[in-house]
């Protein structure tokens, strides 16, 4: 690959927020929770992402207890193994999932939960940006990571904490053609060929987990929870940023980046072989020498219960350094691969939390990464 044009800035003692890719060494992240989540009730976005066949439909309320136990077992025992590797680890601070949330414009019954910060804030620079998010359930997750966002604020006097407009969820920002219970998989993909999402463009709308960042640039997805016009929001609020929409046509169900397309360090990533990206938005890539592999299969037939996502969370990896990667422990075929392609790879058990919320990139958001703001695509 091309020789990377480095722009540097000056870390301090006192910087504790500053991380630019997904692959630079971890110094510091946090890993979520699954206290009180729960499965909230049908709305339009959420109705859009769960399969008509999915044990989900219908149901709604807090996660049964031993299930809530379990994936908090295994949540705090990757944050002790990361934190044996001397990476600093933060949780958040549950808020009352069961609480109604009514705003002006829309009610839902009851809310999610804090396992996957992933999806709430983006890490950009020495900025931390708490996404709009586009589900009602999700308006109010940013509170869970205040604490935590509040104390960066005081121990770090470079730290930016901003928040992207909160979004107001009418009716407006959702296609009423994705309410019928009974849309084939076949129109699905027609629709996500031709970019009809879920979301409308009635207003700027983006989920931080589909961000990706790749030094001086970011590459967005265009899908179901971020729409154009929170790509655009994104491309003026970081001035010094290219910033890049990508979506991948074989995904039905266009969610966060993060179990399709997946860096692993400078000139490699993986994607998903179903969800290949499109020749027009390979350029960017190859023209600079990055290899795009597609990603072994996932090592299961399905999700596991009450899970949203699907068996692509194999490649819902978390890059630690860009020689050592964490792998979900049953994920035999993908750990294979990336020991292949030279990696160290970290076993790190997590399936039975994946129902709260997503896999080891899911479940954390990077506060520190050691590098700086590299051009990769000069
Ligand atoms: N779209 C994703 C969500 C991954 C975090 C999926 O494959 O389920």
């Amino acid at each position: 690959m091309a020789d990377a044009a480095t722009e540097t800035t000056q870390a301090t003692e006192t910087t504790v927020v500053e991380s630019w890719t997904e692959w630079d060494p971890l110094a510091h992240v946090i890993v979520g929770r699954a206290d009180d989540c729960h499965i909230p009730p049908a709305e339009p976005a959420l109705d859009a992402k769960v399969p008509a066949d999915s044990d989900m439909r219908g149901q709604w309320g807090r996660r049964p207890q031993e299930s809530i136990d379990r994936a908090n077992e295994l949540l705090d025992r990757f944050a002790d193994q990361l934190r044996a590797r001397g990476i600093r680890v933060d949780r958040p601070t549950p808020i009352d999932f069961s609480e109604p949330v009514r705003t002006p414009d829309f009610e839902t019954a009851s809310q999610f939960g804090c396992m996957p910060p992933r999806d709430v804030l983006l890490t950009v620079g020495r900025e931390i940006l708490e996404a709009t998010m586009s589900y009602r359930c999700r308006w109010f997750e940013y509170l869970c990571y205040r604490p935590l966002l509040q104390r960066y604020w005081e121990e770090d006097p470079n730290f930016r904490h901003e928040a992207a407009p909160k979004p107001r969820l009418t009716d407006a920002d959702y296609r009423p053609d994705y309410l019928s219970e009974s849309i084939s998989i076949a129109q699905r993909l027609d629709w996500a060929a031709a970019k009809h999402f879920v979301t409308t463009e009635e207003e700027p709308l983006f989920d931080a987990a589909d961000v990706l960042r790749f030094g001086r640039d970011l590459v967005v997805q265009h899908g179901f929870t971020t729409n154009l016009k929170g790509i655009e929001w994104l491309r003026r609020h970081f001035p010094e940023h290219r910033v890049h929409a990508v979506n991948f046509p074989g995904d039905p169900y266009p969610i966060h980046i993060d179990a399709t397309f997946t860096p692993i360090r400078p000139g490699l990533i993986l994607n998903n072989p179903q969800r290949r990206l499109p020749a027009e938005c390979r350029g960017l890539f190859e023209r600079n020498g990055w290899e795009i592999v597609d990603a072994a299969q996932p090592a299961h037939n399905t999700p596991p219960p009450l899970c949203y996502s699907s068996v692509w969370l194999s490649m819902n990896v978390l890059v630690l350094d860009p020689k050592t990667v964490c792998v979900e422990a049953s994920e035999v075929y993908q750990a294979e691969q990336l020991d292949r392609l030279g990696m160290e790879v970290v076993p790190v058990e997590l399936r039975d939390a994946y129902a709260f919320g997503g896999g080891l990139h899911c479940c954390t958001a990077d506060v520190r990464r050691i590098g700086s703001c590299t051009d990769h695509f000069p």
